[in-house]
């Protein structure tokens, strides 16, 4: 067991497509969940979560120890404790004292400059901790938690490049058309950019996976991409997964017994997004 920060991870799997399961600001279940199939598929994850939702629930500290304690049951597990989407260097810091190894500092809606030295401040705080960072460039549209995207605005490859180069970030997700969440009609995401990408010098985040069709998600990972998260749809796996445990066994008032059937579907699930990745090599 080792908790890493993307560069490690991105070192140990060979710069392989990982998963970044949210995990509801340190929901146990949602942990153990991620553990299980982790280890299943003998592989790493990031464990991530946003400001509002973890200061709504565990706080920073809370999550960071509730992953811990659960980590030392999978020892052959490598993993990261990711905060995701902090719109503001305040966040950030309060996850890098807590002791995450990778913060995403999202200065996505600001103008570029502030949101290239934002960045780079954010950096070289997380630096003095052996944290890594990981920044946004364009908008990725949809709603996730208090992270709402404005319209679209998908950036061009010279744009990325220029952003990766002067952020120095570890991890860039530019916006490339997915969303947080479902999408409204079909996803129309930009190809050229991803595939423009596949030799670029930067390791590529893909926002927004919920609602894509595996073949999409194998060919972004195909290009390159080391880093897919996942929210919207494992919120629905387990709550689908609970809820049909309770329907089947409404004498059942034990809470384990509950969650445990919303765990095993979201440990099933989290198996099938490891073996989309693990097909894409
Ligand atoms: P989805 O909710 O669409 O899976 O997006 C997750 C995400 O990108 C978290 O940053």
């Amino acid at each position: 067991m080792a908790l890493m920060n993307a560069a490690e991870l991105l070192e140990v799997y060979q710069r392989r497509a990982l998963p970044s399961f949210d995990v509801g600001g340190g929901c146990v279940d949602f942990v153990e969940a991620s553990f299980m199939a982790a280890e299943k598929a003998q592989s790493g994850m990031y464990l991530s979560s946003t400001p509002s939702t973890v200061e709504n629930y565990l706080g920073y500290d809370g999550y960071v120890q509730i992953i811990q304690m659960i980590a030392k049951k999978y020892p052959s597990v490598n993993y990261a404790i990711h905060l995701d989407h902090a719109k503001e260097v305040r966040y950030v810091e309060n996850a890098l004292l807590a002791g995450y190894s990778s913060v995403m500092y999202d200065g996505s809606h600001l103008n570029l400059s502030e949101n290239i030295a934002n960045t780079r401040v954010v950096i070289a705080r997380a630096q003095t901790v052996g944290a890594t960072v990981e920044c946004e460039l364009g908008t990725i549209g949809g709603k996730e938690d208090e992270i709402e995207g404005m319209g679209s605005c998908l950036p061009s490859f010279d744009e990325v490049m220029d952003f990766v180069d002067k952020t120095g970030a570890c991890l860039t997700a530019p916006a490339v058309g997915t969303v947080h969440g479902h999408f409204k009609g079909e996803p129309s995401l930009k190809w050229d950019l991803i595939n423009s990408l596949k030799d670029a010098n930067g390791n590529f985040v893909l926002h927004g996976c919920t609602g894509l069709d595996s073949e999409s998600i194998q060919k972004v990972s195909q290009a390159g991409f080391v880093k897919f998260n996942f929210a919207t749809a494992l919120r629905e796996a387990f709550k689908d997964g609970m809820l049909n445990h309770i329907q089947d066994h409404p004498e059942d008032i034990k809470p384990f017994a509950y969650l445990k059937g919303g765990r095993l579907k979201l440990t099933n699930y989290m198996s099938e997004i490891y073996k989309l990745l693990e097909l894409s090599k």
